[in-house]
């Protein structure tokens, strides 16, 4: 086995507003690469975005901007649902950092030298939306995108074209010949048949739009959104920039990616590789596509799920368990509420969250919190310690090969079976009868399969798993083995790990405020000025103890005292990077006590899509003090 394990998700289009579809890939991958590192591997994990191509450039000029301001603008939607999900990628790459050209330029430049990327001319249909070529038969009649179905534009241009029907063949033969490249099963005969069909050279460049990485020495041309953003899997590991990095991860493990965009990675991709002479990543795994109780999250987004309200209302570790577990990886699945609160309250807080709190309470009501040495084990013991062991060796093999779900319920078949073993044991009746030995066998047995779960578990539900392995008192170190390592650990006594809970509204709106107000809601413009809004310069800003959404801040709204305001946005903004900055207050309303300090204002500020609190800052040359109106 390789002692490096390089997972990649795709580089998401920077303008998207994420879904749980999005969620899901990145959540898979961050599984992956847990693991791995906990098997002791030399883990990169990747993810980033993708920021070229016309719709990026259409949607920055509609609103005014140019494409990378809108690019650095939106970014921060994903980088921040991936620090909400737990996320842990080792590297975020951006289509528009100079070491993703540096990388795309050296692998356009030797396929054009070796004559494998020419000049001629492209004649056909593009679609947009997608980042798709299309023939006049793939179009059909309606002339309509074989794969969304929206209308296509007709293309005549010069265009660099890669010479991809000479790499049909040696592509066949390899899939034919490395049968875990193309993961699962079904979706491997399905490109074997697109490959059969026929391969025709790729179009991959374009002059009609600028935004996008140019071809080396022929600026008119823009390199082909795909051929760049396939690029970022090498580029961001050094090729062309870090040649040490380059050799220590290349080629990736696994390519994880959604069904949608397979034919890209498992025919595209591997031809350019195929041409430059790169090996072929190892693994390019497929999964399913998730609707929304029945329906297919659109593009408009009205009925997605938005992953940040899900966190919010649930935590971060039921998201990501429920996403793994409720469908096998690879399968489609349908996101519905009841579902996930069905799986929370039972998988959770019944099964799991009840297995550590009655132990907890046990140890510390019969061993003041200190896990005992077992005494001789039973057959029982024996059966249960032996089903673990065949449990675990099953749940690293799930886990090799991706098969998140089976891994999963084979944690909980050990959770049913420790559940059941403190049933049939019955510790409170054993130390009623003063049996100790057994009581204390009991316990060690059941604290130790906890260990167990804790650290099998740790990938899907990181947070949980450490509060399982602090409240035994053990550390997380990937051991699997039914060696009682928490005996002799001290317990500590904790909250409960999951709390039950209920059905809530969690699909996007796109704008809840939009709504035109209704004649009656309407106010006087004098009842409006009676709200006093002024700038307020911040002068020190630190935590609210105790709290994690509060700050306390000193602001001066040029009265000569500054003013102590509480505001709730401790999640939003550090306490370091508010002070100096003008913020607008409501300046006339009555004080408030919050947690025992009075407030004296409020500011002003709006949740973002992201969920978090945006300041509309002013600049410097607006006053402490002055109105807003
Ligand atoms: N930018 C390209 C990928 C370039 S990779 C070199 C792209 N981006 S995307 O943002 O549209 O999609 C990113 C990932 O999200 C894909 O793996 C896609 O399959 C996944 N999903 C988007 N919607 C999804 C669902 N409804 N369900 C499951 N996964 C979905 O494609």
């Amino acid at each position: 086995m390789s002692q490096t394990y390089y997972v990649t998700t795709p580089i998401y289009y920077v303008n998207d507003v994420p879904h749980i579809g999005h969620a899901y890939t990145t959540v898979a991958c961050d599984v992956a690469a847990r693991f791995q590192r906990l098997m002791g591997r030399d883990v990169m994990f990747l993810t980033g975005t993708d920021e070229h191509g016309m719709k990026i450039e259409q949607a920055a000029r509609k609103n005014g901007e140019t494409p990378i301001e809108l690019a650095n603008r939106v970014v921060k939607r994903f980088q921040e649902l991936w620090t909400t999900l737990d996320i842990s990628h080792d590297d975020f790459i951006r289509t528009t950092e100079k070491r993703h050209e540096m990388g795309v330029h050296k692998l356009f430049r030797q396929l054009r030298e070796q004559g494998d990327i020419y000049l001629g001319e492209y004649e056909g249909w593009y679609c947009t939306p997608c980042e798709s070529f299309w023939t006049e038969t793939q179009v059909g009649e309606a002339i309509n995108c074989p794969d969304c179905g929206r209308s296509v534009d007709k293309l005549k241009e010069k265009s660099y074209f890669f010479r991809m029907s000479k790499y049909a063949e040696p592509l066949l033969e390899h899939i034919k010949t490395n049968p875990g490249f193309i993961q699962p099963e079904s979706r491997r005969n399905e490109i074997i048949r697109f490959i059969e069909s026929g391969l025709r050279d790729l179009s991959i460049s374009r002059t009609t739009f600028d935004w996008g990485i140019k071809v080396p020495d022929d600026p008119e041309h823009v390199i082909y959104v795909w051929f760049d953003a396939l690029s970022n899997y090498m580029t961001a590991i050094g090729y062309g920039s870090d040649e040490e990095k380059w050799q220590r991860y290349w080629p990736a493990s696994a390519h994880v990616v959604g069904k949608d965009i397979l034919r890209f990675h498992t025919v595209y991709w591997p031809t350019f590789l195929m041409a430059a002479g790169i090996e072929l990543p190892r693994q390019v795994f497929a999964h399913g596509w998730w609707t929304v109780e029945g329906k297919k999250m659109s593009k408009s987004l009205m009925n997605a799920v938005d992953p940040n309200i899900l966190v919010e209302k649930f935590g971060v570790d039921p998201i990501r368990y429920f996403l793994l577990r409720e469908v096998p990886f690879g399968l489609d699945g349908d996101f519905s509420m009841q579902a996930l609160v069905g799986r929370i309250n039972s998988d959770l807080a019944n099964d799991l969250g009840n297995l550590l709190s009655r132990t907890s309470g046990m140890m510390f009501r019969y061993f003041d919190g200190l896990t005992p040495a077992s005494g001789p084990l039973q057959e029982r013991e024996q059966a249960l310690i032996q089903a673990t062991g065949e449990r675990m060796e099953g749940y690293r093999a799930d886990m090799e090969v991706m098969a998140f779900n089976r891994a999963l319920m084979k944690i909980w078949e050990i959770v049913g079976s420790l559940n059941k073993y403190i049933v049939e044991t019955e510790p409170w009746a054993l130390h009623k009868a003063g049996k100790t030995t057994e009581l204390q066998t009991s316990l060690a047995t059941t604290a130790e399969g906890l260990r167990v779960i804790a650290n099998a578990v740790y990938p899907f539900m990181p947070s949980s798993s450490r509060k399982i392995l602090q409240a035994l008192g053990c550390t997380l170190d990937g051991d699997f083995s039914f060696s009682f390592a928490a005996s002799g650990c001290h317990m500590e006594q904790m909250p409960a790990l999951f709390s039950r809970v209920e059905e809530v509204p969690v699909v996007q709106e796109e704008s809840p405020a939009s709504q035109t107000p209704a004649e009656s809601e309407r106010i006087e413009f004098d009842q409006f000025l009676s709200v006093s809004i002024r700038a307020g310069k911040v002068l020190t800003c630190e935590k609210v103890p105790k709290s994690s959404k509060l700050l306390l801040l000193s602001v001066d709204l040029g009265e000569g005292t500054p003013r102590t305001i509480v505001s709730g946005i401790a999640q939003s903004y550090k306490p370091e990077d508010l002070p100096g900055r003008t913020v607008p207050v409501v300046a006339n309303l009555k004080p408030a006590k919050i947690m025992g300090i009075e407030s004296d204002g409020m500011i002003l500020a709006a949740k973002n899509r992201a969920n978090r609190h945006e300041i509309p800052f002013l600049s410097d040359e607006v006053a402490p003090g002055t109105e807003i109106r």
